[in-house]
């Protein structure tokens, strides 16, 4: 849902054509949260004295559009690569548009007029924007856009007027801080100005926003050792920073990062960094008269490296991500299995929990909120929670909770689910449980996100990186995360621990049985071959396995823009069945469980009526499956404990998906509409 980025070189000399790199790069790494158009704001001129117009560039389409329509203005302009700043300072925007079309226009960043007095990236939406926009138009002012943002410069610029009017020198964070007053909704803001050249201001409420920081302290020339963690330095030593939507633009250039928290306005001036927070007890700014303090932040070092966010041998990230689930399987549950060794006990060490466990298992229920492939997740997940907790367990699409304003108790035990641990939903849904008072967990892949941070406890599903727009690899983390779960809030009951033990057994081998599956790659291939001039697919699964049909539908819709539906099974007589004949491809998942004989009749049901089938079963059963008749494929998968089935079965479905999709010709990594990060609601 948009990324914002920023770089600011201080006393550290870089010529133009640097600085237009970093910039683009820094988009690049965040293009998948937004791709429909983007932009970024240079300096015209290296000296700052004479606070001469910032340059704009604004392109709709992708990153790579805007790239070449900045060089083509070099081409044919005064704009030298080669002029060289010891100061400088540089903001970038990708967008997912939910104000105005794709078009320059409405692309950020946004200005408060012609002389770009103020300039401004923002991911978020602002919610009250019509009211600023009147009173700003009624102030004179001319707006050129449809988006929200607009107000936010034009309201910088209103701002500083008025107090120069006054014959009052206003600093850029007053100005900024006046802004922020003024704002609803959620943001995470970049500010440049003509007036405060060489300085760089950014604020956030909602929207995730990080500061990057390398730092030169001796002769301007070496930077001070890559993971060296410290509190941010207010002198004026030689330093490069960086603001980002996340990590992935940070991490080729340093390792040392502050995550801004809600309400604090970040100014970045003459090589020092300094931080004011409004301290109304939730801090944000709106509605208050509360008056900022300046704040100290330690710095903490990103778990990440740049080959985790490169492509390696694969075309896409999509594909890369599929292929890396036995090791991102393995890293999940790294550290986290008793399994062997002197101690028989097979059990799982939930350190992030271990605190809360008793009042987990004390819940009077518990509830699973997550949107997208985080709810199918914890649809996966719910049969093995409700066993072995013993306790019920409630699932919520985030949205419709919140549309509902459902009931959540005291005494509650309310998981939230997300891969980004940003997605708005989920996190507006996590302030209602806090505000009634639940125990609150957070099953995310984003240390130091929003969800990670407000939740009470949680486990971190460890998956790294997923860039993929297309969630794949942090499905079957979340599914093992939410199992070992189960197996931690169950670890005091006598009469499952021989059921607890071959889960744990289970998840052990459940790398090496997802490696096996994905040797179904070209196998997965040839079928989306057959189907590619499909028009529609149907998956039917049931038990463990309801929650595949339903992750599997949505993968092939998002990606391969395929129609496809994931179907309860045993809901199939009560309408589906309708569409059965012999054309439309239907895909049903089989595989040997307690619902396996179920699943047999509803094949049966659908060969009498000639439904094109493709099976997917155990290895084992795959004899006695292809006796009951003819189908386009059968798709023989290993057998696991039935609660990790849904991890061995995801996997063909996601392999489908990927092929689908390069087969007909659509962008794998960045599907049509969508962005990864849901940050607005
Ligand atoms: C689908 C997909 C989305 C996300 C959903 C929630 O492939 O990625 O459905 O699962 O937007 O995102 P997180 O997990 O980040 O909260």
């Amino acid at each position: 849902m948009c990324g914002i980025f920023a770089y600011l070189n201080y006393g550290v000399n870089r010529e133009r054509g640097y600085i237009l790199q970093v910039l683009f790069n820094g988009l690049r790494r965040l293009e998948y949260r937004g791709y429909d158009s983007a932009g970024i704001s240079i300096d015209s001129v290296s000296d700052s004295s004479l606070c001469s117009s910032p340059l704009v560039f604004r392109q709709a389409g992708n990153i790579e559009s805007l790239v070449k329509a900045v060089y083509q203005e070099v081409a044919s302009t005064y704009i030298n690569l080669e002029e060289a700043y010891s100061v400088h300072a540089g903001i970038a925007h990708t967008r997912w548009a939910t104000h105005g079309e794709p078009a320059p226009r409405n692309s950020h960043p946004q200005s408060s007029g012609s002389g770009n007095d103020f300039l401004v990236v923002h991911n978020g939406v602002i919610t009250n924007y019509e009211v600023l926009k009147q009173t700003l138009i009624r102030h004179g002012f001319n707006f050129e856009s449809e988006t929200d943002t607009e107000v936010i410069p034009k309201l910088a610029k209103f701002v500083f007027d008025q107090a120069n009017e006054g014959d009052q020198t206003v600093t850029f964070s007053q100005v900024v801080l006046e802004v922020m007053r003024h704002l609803e909704g959620a943001y995470a803001l970049i500010f440049k100005s003509r007036h405060y050249p060489n300085e760089l201001i950014a604020c956030k409420r909602g929207s995730p926003l990080l500061l990057g920081v390398k730092e030169y302290p001796g002769d301007g020339e070496t930077p001070a050792s890559f993971n060296d963690a410290r509190f941010l330095s207010t002198n004026g030593d030689p330093k490069e920073l960086y603001f980002s939507s996340d990590a992935h633009a940070l991490v080729e250039h340093t390792k040392k990062v502050l995550v801004i928290e809600d309400g604090e306005v970040v100014h970045l001036k003459n090589g020092s960094v300094s931080i004011l927070k409004f301290d109304d007890g939730k801090g944000t700014a709106n509605g208050t008269n509360s008056r900022p303090a300046a704040v100290q932040r330690a710095l903490s070092i990103l778990q990440m490296e740049v080959e985790q966010i490169n492509k390696g041998k694969y075309e896409h990230y999509m594909q890369k991500e599929i292929h890396e689930q036995p090791e991102s399987l393995t890293t999940t549950m790294r550290g986290r299995l008793i399994h062997g060794g002197s101690s028989k006990a097979k059990t799982v060490l939930l350190g992030g929990l271990k605190d809360h466990l008793k009042t987990i298992r004390r819940s009077r229920r518990m509830v699973f909120i997550g949107c997208g492939t985080s709810y199918n997740a914890a649809l996966a997940a719910r049969p093995i929670l409700e066993e072995l907790s013993g306790i019920p367990v409630t699932l919520e699409i985030a949205s419709d909770l919140l549309d509902r304003q459902g009931p959540i108790y005291r005494e509650d035990t309310v998981a939230f689910v997300s891969q980004s641990g940003e997605t708005a939903d989920t996190l507006n849904a996590l302030n209602y449980a806090l505000e009634n008072g639940a125990l609150c967990v957070g099953i995310t892949n984003t240390v130091g996100s929003a969800i990670a941070r407000k939740t009470h406890c949680g486990v971190h599903i460890n998956a790294g990186s997923e860039i993929g727009v297309a969630s794949t690899k942090a499905y079957t983390s979340q599914i093992v995360a939410m199992t070992m779960l189960a197996l931690a809030i169950g670890s005091d009951s006598i009469s499952s621990e021989a059921r607890r033990e071959s889960i744990v057994d289970g998840l052990v081998d459940l790398p090496s049985k997802v490696r096996e599956v994905l040797k179904l790659d070209n196998e997965m291939k040839d079928l989306a071959k057959l189907l590619i001039a499909e028009q529609s697919l149907l998956v039917f699964g049931r038990g463990y396995n309801y929650a595949t049909a339903l992750e599997g539908a949505l993968k092939v819709k998002e990606v391969a823009l395929m129609h496809s539906e994931g179907i309860l099974a045993g809901e199939m007589k009560h309408g589906p069945l309708a569409l059965v004949d012999e054309n439309l491809p239907i895909f049903v998942i089989a595989t040997h469980d307690s619902c396996f004989s179920k699943q047999q009749s509803v094949i049966q049901q659908l060969h009498a009526r000639k439904g094109r089938l493709i099976v997917m079963c155990s290895k084992e059963d795959a004899a006695s499956m292809m006796n009951v008749g003819k189908y386009v494929r059968v798709i023989k998968v290993p057998h696991v404990e039935d609660c990790l089935q849904p991890v061995i079965n995801i996997v063909p479905l996601q392999l489908l998906a990927y092929h689908l999709t390069v087969l007909r010709g659509h962008n794998v990594d960045q599907p049509r509409n969508l962005a990864k990060s849901v940050t607005t609601e």
